[in-house]
């Protein structure tokens, strides 16, 4: 009842520890020391190589060492048919991300960089600010990190609106769905929170047409991936003023290129894809909950659906 581990980007020695800490019955291999083949029943995995896991004939699960799924839907062929994908949804991604975002919303909101700049002027100016209730905020993706961002900014004083695909009812959030729920909640939003998955419906998503729909002066945060945004749709309305800023986490290449306009951008705040970090100490007991799930004969939760890509 072997557990693989098939990350180049994780560290194994801290999901070894903490997994045998709940389950030491539950042997660790690390990729590409699998052992016997037949031994393995889960796998837990970022952007495996292609012929990592297809060989393996008692898989049951792969879990996803991220909450997107993209590491793994990237490699199709890395994936045997008929094994569920499993996305990490823990308690250490949403408390990390509700961070982020209010990280960022509040600088923006209380002029971060502008008095980062008065500083370097050694300019003592005072200006007025807004009241939270008094920025509406919104986030596209109203999956279990939009909602978690969604309960800290309301906390906050913020008024939330919400997008997604399917009707939701969310305590203290407009919500707003569909095709036709998405201009709504575009034209509404002083700060636009960006927390949607990666798939062929949203890549693209924040081109020049959604950002001309925003309020004049709004700005975006992307903690989503790089692929959602137009980089040169961004750019321009950042240089034309319609946009004031953004803050980016995630890029359409990572690292992003030492030569990418982004880096030294004046409205750009940019940090390197860490908003929310999958963290062994708090995923491990997620994991190993769905692994009970897997033994008691239930299957797990938050299966990704291969119809809609998320
Ligand atoms: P999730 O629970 O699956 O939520 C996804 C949300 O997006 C759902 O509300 C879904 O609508 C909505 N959605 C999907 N496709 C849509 C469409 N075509 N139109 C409108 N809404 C759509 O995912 P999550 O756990 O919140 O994670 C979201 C994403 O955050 C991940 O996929 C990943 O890319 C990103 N992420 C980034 C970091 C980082 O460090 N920067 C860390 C973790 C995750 P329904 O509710 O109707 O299904
Ligand atoms: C990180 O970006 C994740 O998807 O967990």
């Amino acid at each position: 009842m072997t557990l693989l581990f098939v990350s180049a980007a994780d560290d194994p020695e801290e999901w070894a520890g903490a997994l045998a800490a709940l389950r030491p019955d539950i042997p660790f291999r690390v990729w590409p020391d699998v052992g016997d083949p037949a031994a393995v029943r889960y796998a837990l995995a970022w952007r495996p190589p292609a012929d990592a896991l297809p060989g393996l004939p008692n898989l049951q699960a792969i879990f996803s060492l991220g909450a997107g799924i993209d590491g793994l839907a990237d490699v199709p062929e890395a994936l045997p048919p008929g094994v569920p994908v499993v996305r990490m949804v823990e308690e250490g991604l949403s408390a990390g991300m509700a961070e982020y975002v209010a990280w960022q919303v509040l600088d923006w909101h209380r002029g971060g960089a502008l008095y980062r700049a008065q500083q370097q002027a050694g300019e003592w100016r005072r200006r007025r600010s807004k009241l939270a209730g008094e920025r509406r905020i919104g986030i596209l993706g109203l999956g279990v990190l939009g909602q978690s961002a969604a309960r800290m900014l309301t906390g906050l004083g913020f008024p939330v609106a919400g997008w997604s695909r399917t009707a939701k009812t969310v305590d203290q959030v407009v919500c707003h769905h569909g095709a036709d729920g998405l201009a709504d909640l575009v034209a509404g939003s002083d700060i636009l929170v960006n927390l949607l998955p990666l798939t062929p419906q949203t890549e693209g998503l924040i081109n020049a047409d959604l950002i001309a729909a925003l309020p004049k002066g709004a700005v975006l945060i992307n903690a989503a991936r790089g692929r959602h945004v137009v980089d040169v749709d961004l750019l321009a309305a950042l240089d034309s003023g319609h946009l004031a800023g953004a803050a980016l986490d995630v890029f359409s290449t990572e690292p992003l290129p030492p030569d990418h306009p982004f880096w030294r951008h004046p409205r750009i705040a940019l940090t390197p894809h860490v908003a929310a970090l999958t963290l062994a100490r708090t995923a491990a007991p997620a994991v190993v909950a769905q692994i009970a799930r897997i033994e008691r004969g239930e299957a797990p939760l938050h299966v990704v659906d291969t119809g809609r890509g998320y």
